[in-house]
C-alpha cells in the first residue's frame, strides 16, 4: 500500500463522478458531492497526519474519505433528493457502487475491509463500540473530516440571501427566530441532534453545532477553532438566554478538551 493507490482510487472516483457531472441541465448537486469529496480527503489526511494512528488507519481512512459519497450520484440521479429516508441509504450505495466498479482493486485485503467499514458507518447516528479498535479508528477519522466539511459546506449556504440549492440543508423551513425546543434540549443535554426532529433552519444549525460531541480526534477540534466555525454559527442564531447558555456550554466543552495547548 501506498501514495499511489490513493492517487489510484482518486482517479477513479473522478471518472466515476464525470458521467454524473457531464449530464445536462442540474448538475449543482453533483458538482457540490464532488468538491466536498476532495475537501473531506484532505481533511481526513491533515488530521490522519497529526495523530497516532497506524499506517493501515491513515491509508484506509484517505480511502474511505474518496468514497464515502459515491452513492450520492446514483442516489441523486434516481430519485433528486439527498434525503436517505425518503430515497435510499447513501453509504449503502457508496458500498455497492464502489465493489461494483472495483474502485479498491489492487489495494490490500485487510485496508480494504477497513475501508468499506468506514464507508457503511460514515453516516450512522452512532458508532457501536463493539466495533474493532482499527474499524472505529478509521470510521471515526471519516466521520471527522466529513463533519468538519459539512460545517464549511452549511455556513456556506446559510450565509448566502438566497440558498443555492435546497438540497444542501436537506429542505428546512426558513425563518429568523424559530427553533424547536426537542432540538435544543437534546443539545443541552450534551447529546448530538437527530435528523428526523429538524425542521427550521436554525435547528440545522443547532445540530450541526452538536456535533462537537462527536468529533473524535484532537486534531478535528484544533481544526474546528482554528476556523471558527461556531462561532459563526451562533453569532447567526438568536442572542435568546437559552441559546446563549447552549453556546457557552459547548464553547466550554471545546475549550476544555483543547486544555493544555
Ligand atoms: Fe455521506
Amino acid at each position: 500500500m501506498s501514495e499511489a493507490h490513493v492517487e489510484l482510487v482518486a482517479k477513479r472516483f473522478q471518472a466515476f463522478a464525470e458521467p454524473f457531472l457531464a449530464e445536462p441541465g442540474d448538475n449543482f448537486a453533483y458538482r457540490l458531492k464532488v468538491e466536498h469529496t476532495i475537501r473531506v480527503s484532505a481533511i481526513a489526511t491533515d488530521i490522519a497526519d497529526h495523530s497516532r494512528v497506524s499506517e493501515r488507519v491513515r491509508f484506509a481512512a484517505r480511502l474511505a474519505a474518496l468514497l464515502h459519497d459515491v452513492g450520492r450520484f446514483p442516489q441523486y440521479k434516481r430519485y433528486r433528493t439527498f434525503r436517505d429516508a425518503e430515497s435510499a441509504n447513501h453509504a449503502a450505495l457508496s458500498v455497492r457502487h464502489t465493489l461494483r466498479g472495483d474502485m479498491l482493486a489492487d489495494v490490500p485485503e485487510d485496508i480494504r475491509r477497513l475501508t468499506l467499514g468506514a464507508v457503511i458507518l460514515h453516516n450512522v447516528r452512532a458508532l457501536p463500540l463493539t466495533l474493532p479498535p482499527e474499524t472505529l479508528a478509521v470510521a471515526r477519522l471519516v466521520r471527522d473530516s466529513d463533519k468538519l466539511d459539512i460545517f464549511r459546506v452549511m455556513i456556506a449556504h446559510f450565509s448566502q440571501e438566497t440558498p443555492q440549492h435546497p438540497e444542501v440543508a436537506l429542505h428546512v423551513k426558513p425563518h429568523p427566530t424559530a427553533y424547536s425546543q426537542a432540538v435544543l434540549d437534546g443539545l443541552l443535554r450534551g447529546e448530538t441532534g437527530d435528523y428526523r426532529h429538524i425542521v427550521w433552519v436554525n435547528d440545522f444549525k443547532l445540530m450541526v453545532a452538536g456535533w462537537i460531541y462527536d468529533l473524535n480526534y484532537r486534531h478535528s477540534l484544533k481544526l474546528l477553532r482554528e476556523r471558527g466555525y461556531l462561532d459563526t454559527i451562533f453569532d447567526s442564531l438568536p442572542a435568546e438566554p437559552k441559546l446563549l447558555a447552549l453556546r457557552s456550554q459547548i464553547m466550554g466543552h471545546l475549550a476544555q478538551r483543547l486544555a493544555g495547548d
